[in-house]
């Protein structure tokens, strides 16, 4: 007779370009998992009310966009946590809302971990995310198999804020190159060199970059499928100009990036993927 204990039960919070991938693999990993997501979603795991899935659960595992949605569901779900449950963010929130949620589910004897990820919708749909994990170590390594069904590496980071730092600071660098890239590219297109003819130049080059890679023919051919969205970018940088505030830092390239983005956000475009910046920059 198999002995072996059941593997506990999953709630999966948000199923945008991220969440949705993540659960089919979180499911395919054995656990018994239940989804929820403001819009309603053709899945037979789906569960329309967030208290419900959020009651059944063991493990609450959270892809939602950002500091609103975090906190309006953190909020209507709280009362059904205990120490029996886990409450693991992977959205990619603030310093403010990071440390409410270290402090509420600490309130609510309730274990937590911060665990953003970098690794886009490729990297989710191979199962390949890459998690920052800012939580205790006992935790981590209880939820080490979890957290691979979805991942390929699982980075311990000194502490949840540490984890929300880490991840926008990666994300300021990941914005600020498709800033540049956007101006090199314009540049280029304006004096009658190609796209290819520059980015063969980049590929030698020290600046070349795997995102470079991945973001260069997709701009040089207008492709702004989303794997990222503007919209996520943007929010991203506002929460990083807010810990260089609180930092009392002036960060002026990652000012000015933010200000380009919500010109493309104001024009409709924030569903796209924030490669969609180079439309800023497109010579007229
Ligand atoms: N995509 C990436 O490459 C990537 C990489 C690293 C980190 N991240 C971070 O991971 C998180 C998820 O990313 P994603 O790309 O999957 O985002 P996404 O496609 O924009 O999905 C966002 C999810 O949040 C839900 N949502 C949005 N506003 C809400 C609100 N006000 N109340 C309740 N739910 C709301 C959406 O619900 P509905 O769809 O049902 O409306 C959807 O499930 C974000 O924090 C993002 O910054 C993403």
């Amino acid at each position: 007779m198999n002995q072996s204990k059941p593997l506990p039960t999953v709630a999966i919070f948000g199923l945008g370009i991220i969440g949705s991938q993540a659960a089919d693999h979180i499911a395919e990993g054995g656990y018994p998992s239940i989804t929820w997501s403001r819009n309603t979603r053709d899945r037979s795991d789906y569960e329309p009310d967030p208290k419900v899935a959020a009651d059944k659960a063991d493990i609450i595992a959270c892809y939602l966009k950002d500091v609103e949605a975090v906190k309006e569901i953190f909020d209507v779900i709280k009362p059904l946590l205990s120490p029996a449950k886990t409450f693991i963010n992977h959205a990619t929130v603030d310093y403010e809302t990071t440390e409410y949620l270290v402090a509420e589910c600490a309130q609510m004897g309730c274990a937590f971990l911060n665990a953003p990820f970098t690794g886009s919708k490729v990297a989710a749909g191979n199962a390949s995310l890459v998690y920052y994990a800012g939580g205790d170590r006992e935790l981590i390594e209880r939820l080490q198999p979890f957290l691979e069904t979805t991942s390929a590496q699982i980075m311990r980071v000194p502490s949840p804020l540490a984890a929300t730092i880490l991840k926008l600071t990666t994300n300021l660098i990941t914005a600020s190159t498709v800033q540049a890239l956007a101006e090199g590219l314009s540049i280029n297109a304006a004096h009658g060199i190609p796209a290819e003819t520059y980015l063969s130049a980049i590929e030698p080059n020290a600046c070349a970059s795997t995102l470079i890679q991945m973001k260069g023919p997709s701009m040089a051919t207008g492709d702004y499928n989303p794997h990222f969205s503007l919209s996520n970018m943007l929010k991203d940088a506002r929460y990083m100009l807010d810990l260089a505030q609180r930092a009392e830092l002036k960060t002026p390239g990652i000012a000015n990036t933010a200000d380009q983005m919500q010109k493309r956000n104001d024009l409709g475009e924030g569903e796209s993927d924030f490669s969609i910046l180079y439309r800023q920059f497109i010579h007229k």
